[in-house]
Parts: C-alpha cells; sequence; structure tokens
C-alpha cells in the first residue's frame, strides 16, 4: 500500500483542488441537467443526493483512485474477516460480526466469535422478556416500569439516541432513563421521581474502570439501600455489561446477571452488543434485532458494492474532498426528523474519536487533516441559530441534512412544513442569491437607490456551501440501523485513506489520569503539583466551597 502523500491519486487531487477554486455549484447544475442522477444512490431504504458538492468526473475518477491507491478494498475485508487492525491494541474490530444476520463464520484467534455471539444475544432475549413480562420483580414483589442505564460514552450516547429515535415504536412497558454525566445534578434529578421497588440499572462499562460511571452506579447502589435495607436486593435490581467479570463481581452484581462484551468492540461501536440492552428492554427484543438486520443490510453493501456505487465510501471521498478544496474543518450534521435529536451527537463520538489523529498508522506524524470537527443539532432549530454563519459566515462548512419521506409520528400539516424547510435550506447554501437578484427583489419592494446600495452587500448569499442529502423511508429501527452502519462506514474508509488507526483513543487518557490526582488534592491538603493557573484554580474552588 502507498503513503497518501505519495498516491498518484492524492497528487492529482490536490492539482484539481487548485483548478475548481472558481467553479460555483450551480454552474455545474446548469451544465448537466442530469447531475442529481449521476451523483445520487438508494441504498437500504436511504437515498443519498451528493449532488450539491463541487464534484467533476475528473474529481470523482481521482477520488476513487485514491480510494484503491489506499487499498480500501483490501481494508474492508480484513475487517470483516477479524483481521486485528486495530493496531495499537493488537485486536480484532468487529461490531459488523455483532449484527451478523446471516450468521457467516467469522474467525478471531482460529475461533468463530459468531458462536459466542449468538449465545449472548439469546440470554439478551430470556432477560429481556423475563422484565417486559413481568417474570423478573423488584425485591418487594413489583413489576419493573423503569430502566435506568448507568454508563458513559459508546456506553451511553448509542442506547441514549436509538430509544429516543424509536420511541414511537415502544409501547407501555417500560420507561428507559439515562445517566452518564458524574454531576450529581443528573443522577439526583433522574431518580428522584422514581420507585426504588421498581426500577431496573444496567451499569454499562465495558472496562468497569471508568469513574464516573462507577461513582454513579455506588450513588444508585445506596439510593436502593435506602429503601430496601438488604444486600440481597442488588440482584433483583443490577445487572451489568461488561468485559471485566471481577469488577463487576466486586460492585456485588451477580455475574449471572451479567451480559458480555469482547475487546473487539469498541465503545463508540458496542450498540449492537449488550450495550444495547436498554434498547431491548425499551422496544423488545424484536425491534432490537430489525435494529441489528438495518446494519447488517449496510454491511452487506458496504462489503459487495464496487467503490462507484458504495454509498459509504462515496460520503468518505465528498469529506475527504471538501477538506482538500475548501480546507473545510468541520462537518454539520442536521437531522431534520425529531427522533433523531441525539444523532450528531452520537456521530460526533463515532467520528472524532476515531479519526481525530495526528500520526499514521506507523507513528509518523502527518501533513494533512484527519477528522473534521463534527456538531450539529435538529435543523429546524439550528435554522433559528446558527445557520446564518452556514449562509454567509467567512468559513465553509459543509453539511449533512438527514430527513424522512414519512414522520415516525405523524401529526397533520407539520411534516410538509419541516421538509419544505429542508429542502429549501440546501438548496439556498447551494445556489445562493446574487447581486443581480438582491437588487431586482429591493427594486420590487420600492426601495430607494440608496437604500438598494446600503443592503445589497449585506443581503447577497454567494452560496456555493457544499451539503449531502439523505433521504429516509422514515426512522425504524431498520432504517436507523443502516443509517448508523453508512456513518460508522464512512469514518472507516476515511481511516483507511488517512491511514490512520481508527480503533484506540489514546487521546482520552492524559486528562482522566491527571483528574484522578486532582481529586485527591480536593479532597486533602495540598495543591501544588501543576502548573501556576491549574494550582491557582484548585485552590480558589477549594477556598470558595462551604
Ligand atoms: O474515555 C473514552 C471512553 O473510553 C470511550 O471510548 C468509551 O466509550 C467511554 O470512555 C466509556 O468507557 P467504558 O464503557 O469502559 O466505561
Amino acid at each position: 500500500m502507498l503513503k497518501l502523500t505519495k498516491s498518484p491519486n492524492w497528487a492529482r487531487l490536490q492539482d484539481l483542488s487548485r483548478q475548481h477554486q472558481q467553479t460555483h455549484l450551480k454552474d455545474l447544475f446548469v451544465d448537466d441537467q442530469q447531475r442529481f442522477k449521476r451523483y445520487s444512490l438508494a441504498a437500504q431504504n436511504i437515498l443519498i443526493d451528493y449532488s450539491k458538492n463541487c464534484l467533476t468526473e475528473d474529481v470523482m475518477e481521482a477520488l476513487f483512485g485514491l480510494a484503491v491507491d489506499m487499498d480500501l478494498n483490501g481494508a474492508i475485508e480484513r475487517m470483516f474477516r477479524g483481521a486485528k487492525i486495530n493496531t495499537t491494541e493488537d485486536r480484532a474490530v468487529l461490531h459488523t460480526a455483532l449484527r451478523n444476520r446471516s450468521n457467516s463464520p467469522v474467525f478471531v484467534d482460529d475461533q468463530n466469535v459468531m458462536d459466542q455471539i449468538n449465545a449472548e444475544l439469546m440470554r439478551m432475549r430470556t432477560f429481556v422478556e423475563k422484565v417486559r413480562s413481568n417474570e423478573w420483580l423488584g425485591y418487594s414483589g413489583k413489576r419493573i416500569t423503569d430502566v435506568v442505564n448507568i454508563g458513559i460514552g459508546g456506553s451511553n450516547l448509542g442506547p441514549k439516541m436509538v430509544s429516543e429515535a424509536l420511541s414511537a415504536y415502544a409501547g407501555n412497558n417500560v420507561r428507559v432513563h439515562f445517566i452518564s454525566n458524574v454531576d450529581g445534578v443528573e443522577v439526583a434529578d433522574v431518580l428522584r421521581p422514581l420507585n426504588p421497588e421498581q426500577v431496573l440499572f444496567v451499569i454499562a462499562s465495558k472496562t468497569f474502570t471508568t469513574s464516573e460511571t462507577m461513582t454513579n452506579a455506588q450513588t444508585a447502589r445506596n439510593w436502593l439501600m435506602a429503601s430496601a435495607f438488604d444486600e440481597r436486593a442488588v440482584k433483583n435490581h443490577f445487572v451489568a455489561v461488561s468485559t471485566n467479570q471481577q469488577a463487576v463481581s466486586d460492585f456485588g452484581i451477580d455475574t449471572d446477571h451479567m451480559f458480555t462484551m469482547w475487546d473487539w468492540v469498541g465503545g463508540r461501536y458496542s450498540i449492537w452488543s449488550a450495550i444495547g440492552l436498554p434498547i431491548a428492554l425499551y422496544l423488545g427484543f424484536d425491534q432490537f434485532e430489525e435494529l441489528l438486520m438495518g446494519a447488517h443490510d449496510m454491511d452487506r453493501h458496504f462489503r459487495d458494492q464496487p467503490l462507484a456505487d458504495n454509498a459509504p465510501v462515496i460520503l468518505a471521498l465528498v469529506g475527504i474532498w471538501n477538506s482538500l478544496l475548501y480546507g473545510a474543518q468541520s462537518q454539520v450534521i442536521l437531522p431534520y426528523d425529531q427522533p433523531l435529536k441525539s444523532f450528531t451527537a452520537y456521530i460526533q463520538q463515532a467520528d472524532m474519536e476515531s479519526n481525530g489523529k495526528h500520526v499514521d498508522k506507523a507513528g509518523n506524524p502527518i501533513s494533512y487533516q484527519t477528522a473534521p470537527v463534527v456538531w450539529g443539532q435538529l435543523g429546524i432549530d439550528g435554522q433559528h441559530a446558527f445557520y446564518q454563519l452556514l449562509h454567509q459566515g467567512n468559513v465553509i462548512v459543509p453539511a449533512d441534512f438527514i430527513g424522512s419521506v414519512e414522520s415516525s409520528t405523524p401529526v397533520r400539516g407539520h411534516h410538509e412544513n419541516l421538509m419544505a424547510n429542508f429542502f429549501a435550506q440546501t438548496e439556498a447554501l447551494m445556489h445562493g442569491i446574487d447581486e443581480q437578484q438582491v437588487q431586482t427583489q429591493l427594486q420590487a419592494e420600492g426601495l430607494s437607490e440608496q437604500d438598494v446600495a446600503k443592503l445589497l452587500p449585506h443581503k447577497i448569499h454567494e452560496g456555493n456551501r457544499p451539503s449531502n442529502t439523505l433521504l429516509l423511508d422514515r426512522v425504524d429501527p431498520r432504517t436507523l440501523g443502516a443509517l448508523i452502519a453508512l456513518y460508522e462506514h464512512k469514518i472507516f474508509s476515511q481511516g483507511v485513506i488517512w491511514d490512520i488507526c481508527s480503533f484506540d483513543q489514546w487521546g482520552v487518557e492524559l486528562g482522566k489520569h491527571l483528574a484522578e490526582g486532582i481529586l485527591e488534592e480536593i479532597n486533602g491538603d495540598s495543591t501544588n503539583a501543576h502548573d501556576a493557573s491549574t494550582n491557582g484554580l484548585v485552590e480558589y474552588f477549594k477556598s470558595q466551597r462551604h
């Protein structure tokens, strides 16, 4: 495999990016009436329109050439087959095996991991059915009404996002709540209205050492004890999802009530494992299986389709092109679908924790940009908050617009209104409104020559702002599974092309480690192990406390 900077297609793309500095997207549409057809595709109930990016046949050819130079096809196969592509931790990367509904064997160290995966799925199903059918009861014999997931990062964002997104499929069996923050306000707020006799806590932590999660879990346990007064109640009210059997047992959770995951599942890719347990408890196991099925559909697409028809690969290449052409350092994700209100936060972790890297796989510093800053929120709210910058700011922010043909909860007249905004925004970003058009508009409104001249520069939208539009049939479990997997594979493809290890996260360790020392200082006497600013801040915090 070539180094990225030695790839002839990389050099070609740099040339092309210079040539296209003055190209305006609206001219590309005028020149080619077939542009939508040429630059859109459908994959698993998702229409993906990438025509509103500055792409030409030359650019596409060079981008696909780059993917070939970087052996993307080989890398895809290595991931699916269980090769140890997480090179800094010497691990396979097999979230795809967790949702391998075709059940074809996948080997890690000569062992078919499908056996363990299927066994764990079966344990999850049995447990979920027990809880949902009221066979599993609280310590006082009452049924479970509320599931509280305690976890952070990948052990929180996915189950939370999916539970919100699919609430229309939930029924009235159990409610679900999430605690991630070690700020006591969150645990207090979540627990206040709940009845300890009817709560099931899922302590979700791959390592079972994450301090935020362990602190919240201990508080939850104390809260239960304040009502149950009997340690035996823990077994009715606590289950764990982890790889760390010893720590689970030390916490006092019966390991019969522990669901396993494996070291080849990264936290941010773990929603398909038992980390998805709160989803299954909330929606029922069949719906959870549909979610897996949707992701598996996208896996097959990613593995089988040629690069030129491959949705995740195309989105990856478009992202790389936008960072080359515009120097774009950020990527905004804008769902026009209330159920997807936490989708951006979920993808933010998946993308930035995976590809926010400064050295290549061999450890050499790299000169090119890697993961963008991923941000955003529900698009319709964003329109009245930050879209001003997207339209007229002096930075280019490539945007992903995500909407659905059908609302999952139709309310007369609303969806049409929402989607009119959705389509209008991508058009406005692409097309803009030029001097001539603004002038004609202002004159038609009857403004004086002087007022027209004054307002003119402020009202011009240059346009030429790139976006992708993802149009789902609707947010249902299968389509959502496919959507998540689409982004996962986009991130994977970019990591391969940038030649980085997308599966470790060493960058989060330093802060964690320092916090341990500072906690001791907060609880003790001395504070002078740091720089003057950090010492001063900690001292001030301690001196101002009552
Ligand atoms: O600190 C980052 C991180 O390790 C994430 O990668 C992970 O999703 C999160 O913390 C939670 O980790 P755990 O599941 O081990 O508690």
